[in-house]
């Protein structure tokens, strides 16, 4: 769960019972960069960059970031300049060591399995985090939102230390794009790696049926999302139908064939309101390996989500209960995103209204061709003067809202602008208040290890 919501301290306990622990790998370049600014408390970061295998780019990344003390709450966090097609190699260091550091502190001090989450759609970033996993010995990479097509071959070449040719998205292009990268400009020795297994994030047969069609891009597995799992979501299949407030309404053409699935033989998880006791025994049951629990996580200790919202979404799921709109709009991927609604975070229309759109982590921008040829960036949840100069249509920009940021401020790692913190933004899954009722039985907090008890009882 990102951004920072499963950290590291989140997945090393969920793997301390034997399970999965997945750590999101999704903008942790930032989130390092802005714990090394809070001063790096407890030593965490720097123990982990200790074991890393080039010692001149951590060396590096201190000098540039580390803030001795933790810097002053009203000051703002150090920029970090946003990736492109042709980065500087001090942003690529970056981007491994920090998914290196967060998957090394998940699988510290036990032997359970460890994986990292990534979205396929945040394209810039995935060759230097892969890197980051397999340096680590991550045990799995998991990635949806998008068709991960050219994972499996990407993990299995950089694990090898062999370089990798990464094909690009590019809007108004009719020529192919890619990015080259050599893990040796990182890490000159000690290949080859272990390489992780690849699962995929699917919400259709469709998807399973295409991934599996060729043994190279092939991944070993599939994680089932259905519409009801927290994060971003599916669309639905079909013309757009949507509800009285506005959410896209899914139907039995959203539900994958559980059956059909089983006969491409591959293991495949079931992730979406499996957060209930029952939930495992009826997956293992319809042929699933596993379930893939989020919302249910996403409040308990350990997870990174800021103490005092947690508990005022613990409070109001206790109380009258608490409302999960899913939004079709929100995030400026283009996949409807669940969002919590909460005082005082971009739920709110007037919190919305009183921010200045700025765009500075762009992990979500689209990269565009110039009419010169040459690649550009835009994301529609930028200010719309820019995004309309891009070439973008203005009208993508409406409703959108910037994730980037409002998920930064959920962990506790708000950037400060004139002395004001972004707001937050939360996501969860739609069964929210039953998951923290279940839960909360006679108490306002539970940790990881009460949910794993309590989903295996
Ligand atoms: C707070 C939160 C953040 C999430 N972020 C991501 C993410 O970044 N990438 C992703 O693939 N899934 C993400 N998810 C989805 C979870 O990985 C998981 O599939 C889902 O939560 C399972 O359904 P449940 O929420 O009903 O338990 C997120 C879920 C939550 C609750």
């Amino acid at each position: 769960m990102g951004v920072g919501v499963s950290d590291w301290r989140l997945a090393n306990a969920v793997a301390r019972r034997g399970h999965l622990g997945v750590v999101s790998g999704v903008a942790i370049d930032v989130v390092h960069v802005r714990r090394l600014g809070d001063g790096d408390p407890g030593g965490h970061l720097r123990r982990a960059y200790a074991a890393f295998p080039n010692q001149e780019i951590v060396a590096d990344v201190l000098d540039r970031y580390f803030v001795e003390g933790g810097k002053h709450p009203d000051e703002p966090y150090r920029n970090v300049t946003k990736l492109s097609a042709t980065p500087p190699q001090h942003l690529i260091n970056l981007t491994v060591l920090a998914n290196f550091g967060e998957i090394w502190l998940a699988k510290e001090g036990h032997n359970g399995p460890v994986g990292v989450n990534h979205l396929t759609k945040v394209q810039l970033p995935t060759p230097y985090a892969l890197l980051g996993a397999i340096l680590a010995g991550a045990d799995f990479v998991i990635m949806g939102a998008g068709i991960p097509i050219d994972i499996p071959p990407m993990l299995t070449r950089l694990s090898l230390g062999e370089p990798i040719r990464q094909r690009l998205e590019v809007i108004d292009s009719d020529t192919e794009h890619f990015v080259d990268f050599d893990p040796r400009s990182v890490v000159s020795d000690g290949w080859p790696r272990q390489r992780p297994r690849f699962l995929a994030i699917i919400s259709s047969n469709t998807l399973s049926l295409f991934l599996s069609r060729n043994p190279e891009n092939c991944p070993d597995g599939f994680v089932v999302e259905r519409p009801i799992a927290g994060g971003h979501n599916a669309p639905p299949r079909g013309k757009g139908v949507f509800d009285d407030l506005g959410q896209p309404e899914y139907g039995p053409r959203d539900e994958v064939n559980l059956a059909k699935l089983a006969k491409v033989g591959l293991p495949f998880w079931l992730a979406g309101g499996s957060g209930r006791p029952g939930s495992l025994a009826a997956a293992l049951e319809s042929g699933a390996a596993g379930i893939q629990v989020g919302t249910a996580f996403a409040y308990c200790n350990e997870s990174g989500i800021e103490p005092s919202m947690k508990a005022e979404v613990i409070r109001q799921a206790l109380n009258g209960g608490v409302k999960v709109l899913t939004d079709p709009l929100a995030s400026p991927s283009g996949y409807p995103f669940k969002v919590v609604e909460v005082e005082g975070t971009v739920s709110e229309a007037d919190v919305v209204d009183a921010r200045e759109r700025v765009c500075d982590l762009g992990y979500l921008r689209s990269t565009y061709q110039k009419p010169d040829g040459e690649l550009g960036y835009r994301c529609a949840a930028e200010p719309r003067s820019a995004y309309e100069r891009k070439g973008g249509d203005p009208l993508d920009t409406d409703g959108r809202k910037c994730l980037c940021n409002g998920l930064m401020a959920t962990i506790n790692l708000p950037q400060v602008r004139k002395g004001r913190p972004e707001p937050p933004i939360v996501t969860s899954g739609d069964d929210l208040t039953a998951v923290v009722r279940a839960l909360c039985t006679d108490t306002n907090s539970y940790s990881a290890a009460d949910v794993i008890d309590y989903l295996e009882s």
